[in-house]
């Protein structure tokens, strides 16, 4: 679900279908639709309730008036203005700026296209909903060996990628032999290698020749694609390379390996949030608490994560092990062995391969608890919009 509720504003009855179905297919929750400016505002004056997506559409490109009213009365609400007779491409600076000055946070022209309404709104939450300063880098590491520390990563990865419209590049940390580029069946063409070896002249424009595409806002950094004896990497020259990652994507995700090596303990300990998987094992949980204590994190970003978990198993059941691990809350990601294997088969993420995974229900919900997707502020039922719009939808 998108995390700011919209209000159309202005839109006649046929744009207004059309701005409704794109909503819809963006799964943005459309509150309420007014008229023009001036009933929104006597509507929404009281509220106080939290920021909402104001799409607003403009009489003509030089009308600026019902903008003008909505960006002073509703400071801090992204405003969408929809533009008839504007081509972006043509240059009519002088409009935009205008427009802009007034307020509006995107400029979208009319009729609407689909790519251009989906790369506004994902803008949009990105500047006016996600914090994500505090989150820019998230490492996925694996408390022991063969725990789905990979299988976690990738589909992590390719969630926020694709639910949240955020730009995300998964770095393969399997610095002897990559293994994410044969789960997806992709030969790399480069590899973290190509920028570990130049540490010194690593830039942005540099990396982003070395990462790969896979998907919509979904780029890796692959591992060696053969078996290489090993590179010297200080945890300097990763961070380096981890720091340029930074600069291209909203969010960097590190599939890092077991190693408990140096490079291990100091990668996790830079990021910003630490997922640590294990499994319902007895040394699997004796490695997440060595783990733990060797890294020292506060809750806030840690999150213990039990792969492959089966209720059934009580012995280690979550209620039982939270006391041993001395932690609060401790995570699951369910045992799927038909999702993975056929992922595995598809050489493609569970979304792809099986859309009902329980894993995957369990990686949407880490996805959002890592990224602390509520909405800043409290949401409020806004009860006075549905008596004073003029259409209240989806509710
Ligand atoms: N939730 C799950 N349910 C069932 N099988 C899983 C689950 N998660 C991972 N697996 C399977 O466990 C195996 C190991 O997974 P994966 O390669 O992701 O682990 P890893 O911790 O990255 O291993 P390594 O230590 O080799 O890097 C794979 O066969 C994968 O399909
Ligand atoms: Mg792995």
């Amino acid at each position: 679900m998108y995390p700011l509720k919209a209000i159309l504003i202005g839109l006649d009855p046929s744009l207004s279908q059309q701005a409704r179905r794109e909503l819809l297919n963006r799964a943005v929750h459309l509150e309420v639709e007014f008229d023009n400016a001036v009933d929104a505002f006597a509507a929404l004056r009281r509220s106080t309730s939290d920021k909402r997506l104001l799409i607003l559409s403009m009489a003509s490109i030089c009308d600026l008036e019902s903008l003008s009213h909505l960006a002073v009365h509703f400071p801090g609400w992204p405003i969408v203005a929809l533009v008839d007779g504007y081509d972006p491409k043509a240059s009519l600076g002088e409009v935009v700026v205008n427009i802009i000055r007034t307020g509006a946070s995107q400029i979208l022209s009319l009729p609407i296209q689909t790519d251009d309404f989906k790369a506004a709104l994902e803008r949009i939450a990105l500047q006016y909903v996600y914090s994500l300063s505090d989150t820019k880098v998230i490492a996925v590491a694996g408390a022991t060996g063969g725990s789905g520390t990979t299988s976690v990563a990738l589909n992590l990865a390719f969630e926020i990628a694709d639910r949240h419209g955020l730009r995300c590049v998964l770095a393969d940390l399997s610095l002897r032999m990559g293994v994410i580029t044969s789960h997806l069946n992709i030969e790399p063409t480069h590899t973290i290698l190509d920028l570990l070896r130049n540490t010194s002249r690593v830039d942005a424009f540099m990396t982003q020749q070395v990462l790969i595409r896979v998907a919509d806002n979904f780029e890796i950094l692959a591992g060696p694609d053969k078996l290489v004896t090993p590179v010297t990497t200080s945890a300097n020259d990763l961070a380096r390379v981890i720091d340029t990652l930074k600069q291209i994507a909203d969010i960097v995700v590190l599939d890092i390996p077991c190693t408990y090596d140096d490079l291990y303990f100091e990668t996790i300990t830079a990021a910003n949030q630490v997922i640590l998987i294990g499994e319902q094992k007895l040394p699997s949980i004796r490695a997440m608490k060595m783990v733990r204590e060797a890294i020292k994190r506060d809750s806030a970003t840690e999150h213990l994560i039990l792969n492959k978990y089966e209720a059934k198993n009580k012995g280690f059941s979550v209620e039982r092990l939270l006391k041993p691990l001395e932690v609060s809350a401790l995570h699951t990601v369910a045992r799927d062995d038909l999702g993975m294997s056929a992922a595995m088969d598809g050489a493609c993420t569970l979304r792809m391969a099986h859309r009902r995974s329980p894993a995957l229900a369990d990686i949407v919900a880490l996805a959002d608890r890592v990224l602390a997707i509520e909405p800043k502020g409290r949401t409020k039922p806004m009860g006075l919009f549905s008596r004073l719009g003029r259409a209240l939808v989806n509710s």
